[in-house]
């Protein structure tokens, strides 16, 4: 934007200069002062609507993460309640991708993620380990609020989204430090490579993470 009033104030005056000798010059200069000026708005204009944008983003992917989590929430207490830890282990198993894959629409790729992972198919990408390292440091340092992170790419204009989740108590009985034996092995039965174990209440879990592509929009 610096570089482009740059420019064009040095057209401006070239202009003028040439324009003196046709007596044009003040003529030139409420050309060149308008062209300044509608450069300066429009480049206003559009840092706005990128705003505007980001944050609709961010809006419409706290609502699908929260979604993602309480369609789980409630299958998973359905299922603890129909035949206990290790029927929600296998219900978890059935559900947690088809329902992610279900509100993965219109641009949206919706799941979780973590940095000790029960299913493989959930193992952060670079830029998502970096941001759960964060978490992990904000919430030992007792960081208050909603931890979440965003990024936009410049080229693509695809924009990501996390949001931190913590192990609460109930988390604790299949991801906990003492997780019970019959409940462990229906854990490693459908999850042999399972590293989501361990887990101290109030320590991080994982992260909703969310990514909208414009272009998958279309
Ligand atoms: C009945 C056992 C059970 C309970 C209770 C449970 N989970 Fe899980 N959790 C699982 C299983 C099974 C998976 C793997 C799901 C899949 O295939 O994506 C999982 C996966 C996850 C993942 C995705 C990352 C990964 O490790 O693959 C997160 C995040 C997670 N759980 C958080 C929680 C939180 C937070 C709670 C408490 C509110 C909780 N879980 C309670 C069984 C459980």
């Amino acid at each position: 934007m610096k570089n482009e009033v740059k420019v064009l104030s040095e057209k401006c005056d070239k202009q003028t200069s040439h324009s003196n000798k046709l007596n044009l010059a003040n003529l030139s200069k409420y050309i060149c002062f308008a062209l300044v000026g509608f450069s300066s708005i429009a480049s206003a204009v559009q840092q706005t609507t990128t705003d505007l944008n980001e944050q609709d983003n961010r809006n419409e992917a706290r609502a699908h993460a929260k979604e993602l989590g309480s369609n789980l929430k409630t299958r998973l207490q359905e299922a603890i309640k129909r035949g206990g830890l290790e029927v929600g282990v296998e219900e978890c198993k059935l559900v947690a991708e088809p329902i992610a894959h279900s509100l993965s629409k219109e641009g949206w790729t919706v799941g979780r993620t973590a940095l000790r992972v029960r299913n493989p198919n959930n193992k952060p990408d670079d830029w998502e380990t970096a941001q759960l390292i964060k978490f992990a440091e904000q919430l030992s340092e007792n960081v208050t609020g909603p931890l979440e992170a965003t990024h936009v790419d410049g080229k693509t204009g695809e924009f990501r989204y996390m949001k931190a989740i913590t192990t609460g108590q109930v988390c604790t009985a299949c991801h906990g430090e003492q997780v019970s034996p019959s409940v462990l092995s229906a854990i490693k039965k459908a999850y042999p490579e399972d590293e989501a174990t361990g887990f101290k209440p109030g320590s991080l879990r994982g992260a909703f993470t969310l990514r909208y592509s414009p272009t998958d929009a279309e």
